[in-house]
């Protein structure tokens, strides 16, 4: 903090902000309360306009899995840039040859891949795909995922209990959009189902001519909701019994949970997935594969069945020498093994904290994502949470954090994201505020 000059107010930025961009944000998920404006960041820190420090479990959603303007990723896009190379816009590159080569051989499922420019545009391809290959247009969705803003997947990620009301099961829950403006037919086209519940996914699939099944293999948009053993293994077999195509949606779990993705872990081979975030450790890239059968719909010579994939920026240089660049550092660095010691550290001790303060919490990991839910057992499903979880508690917590120098978004169950740039040093700080915000609780 400068102690010569008054700290600059957010709510005076905000207000600024509010008179040129619709929202006064960009991205309206970034609307947060306490209002905060960052100026800079590197590594595990962010620092806002008043030169105050943080240390970052937010990563903004995820993307950071090397830290803040890691130096080689940087240095590997300014040497692409002073190289002169260029979006061309016609034809191929080597560089984007690279990357798909690189993809093919580390992603288990990946037989052909396409480059877009963000995770939403990757699943929005995956879906067009899917109904160009069955000819059927219905989608199955879970509830509590999130797979991006467009039309066929926005609904609401956490309505609340009132809103839903009982568990249902076999069944799907009502479409409960989470934007105005999609079309009804759009909306009856969408199914939605809890994740974890096979009996619901096979009355989906029994009721409606589906096109695909399109889950994140672990919720990571409602925390860290794990799938029960088998059961990704179980929706693979159902998807190919009823003729739908299954899309495992690793932008969260992709590259983080491992170099091969949740898939690579789980040992089950969607016949596409999607990835993003990580993969180009802040760089905006998306990433779709899968099984040459459906992926060549691309390019078919059948017309009816051909699907369009287009994009000025898609596989732009810098992006894909960022990419490059991390999954480089990803499989020469032990990024893996440092994250996995660093973070067994930090979630014994967030466990042992609120144990000692005689909170009923929870903490829920996949790799380096966790949350801390306030509950007694850890959730299989959106339902779980919605009928368990202190979401008061939670937003306290996080506020709390916030004003003692820990950066976990103020938004409840979102995920915690530690990334290879996270020292010992900061989990033990993380862990000593820990302590003292879980007293004031
Ligand atoms: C699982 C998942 N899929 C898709 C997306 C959409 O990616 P993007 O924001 O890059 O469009 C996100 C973004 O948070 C996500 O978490």
């Amino acid at each position: 903090m400068n102690n010569n000059l008054a700290a600059i107010s957010f709510d005076t930025i905000n207000d600024e902000a509010g008179k040129y961009i619709a929202g006064g944000v960009v991205s309206l998920n970034r609307k947060v309360n306490p209002p905060i404006v960052f100026k800079k960041a590197k590594g595990s820190k962010l620092y806002d306009i008043n030169d105050k420090e943080y240390i970052d479990y937010h990563a903004a959603f995820a993307p950071y899995f090397l830290g803040h303007n890691n130096d080689e990723v940087n240095d590997e896009v300014i040497r692409i840039i002073k190289e002169n190379h260029s979006l061309y816009g016609t034809g191929t590159n080597e560089l984007e040859i690279q990357l798909a080569k690189e993809l093919c051989d580390i992603i288990p499922s990946f037989e052909l891949v396409q480059m877009t420019n963000s995770g939403s545009e990757a699943t929005a391809h995956a879906i067009r795909l899917s109904r160009a290959y069955t000819g059927r247009e219905h989608i199955v969705l879970m509830m509590g995922g999130y797979n991006g803003w467009h039309n066929d997947v926005a609904r609401s990620v956490m309505p609340s209990i009132d809103v839903i009301g009982e568990r249902i099961s076999p069944g799907e829950y009502a479409f409960i959009p989470s934007s105005a403006g999609i079309p009804e037919d759009v909306k009856n086209k969408i199914h939605c189902i809890n994740f974890n519940d096979l009996n619901s996914l096979e009355y989906v699939l029994r009721k409606y001519p589906v096109a695909c099944v399109l889950t994140e293999p672990v919720l990571q948009n409602i925390g860290v909701v794990k799938p029960q053993k088998g059961y990704l293994q179980s929706m693979l077999n159902l998807c190919e019994q009823y003729g739908a195509v299954c899309i495992f949606d690793e932008v969260k779990t992709g590259f983080r949970t491992s170099l091969s993705g949740y898939q690579g872990v789980c040992n089950v081979l969607p016949h596409l997935s999607v990835f993003g975030k990580a993969i180009a450790n802040g760089y905006p890239i998306g990433v779709i594969g899968g099984k040459k059968e459906i992926m060549s719909l691309f390019d078919t010579d059948d017309i009816k069945r051909r699907v369009l994939i287009a994009g000025t920026y898609n596989a732009h240089p810098l992006n894909i020498a960022a990419a490059l660049a991390t999954i480089h550092i990803l499989k020469t660095k032990p990024v893996y093994v440092q994250i996995d010691s660093v973070c067994k550290i930090l979630y014994a001790g967030w466990e042992q904290i609120f144990a000692e303060k005689g909170i009923p919490a929870v903490v829920a990991s996949n790799a380096s994502a966790s949350v801390v839910y306030f509950c007694e057992t850890l959730p299989d499903d959106m339902h779980d949470i919605l009928e368990n979880h202190d979401f008061n508690l939670d937003l306290k917590y996080r506020r709390l954090l916030i004003r003692n120098g820990i950066y976990q978004i103020p938004l409840p169950c979102k995920q915690n994201s530690v990334s290879y740039a996270h020292t010992i040093d900061d989990i033990s700080k993380t862990l000593e505020v820990t302590r003292k915000v879980v007293s004031q609780l």
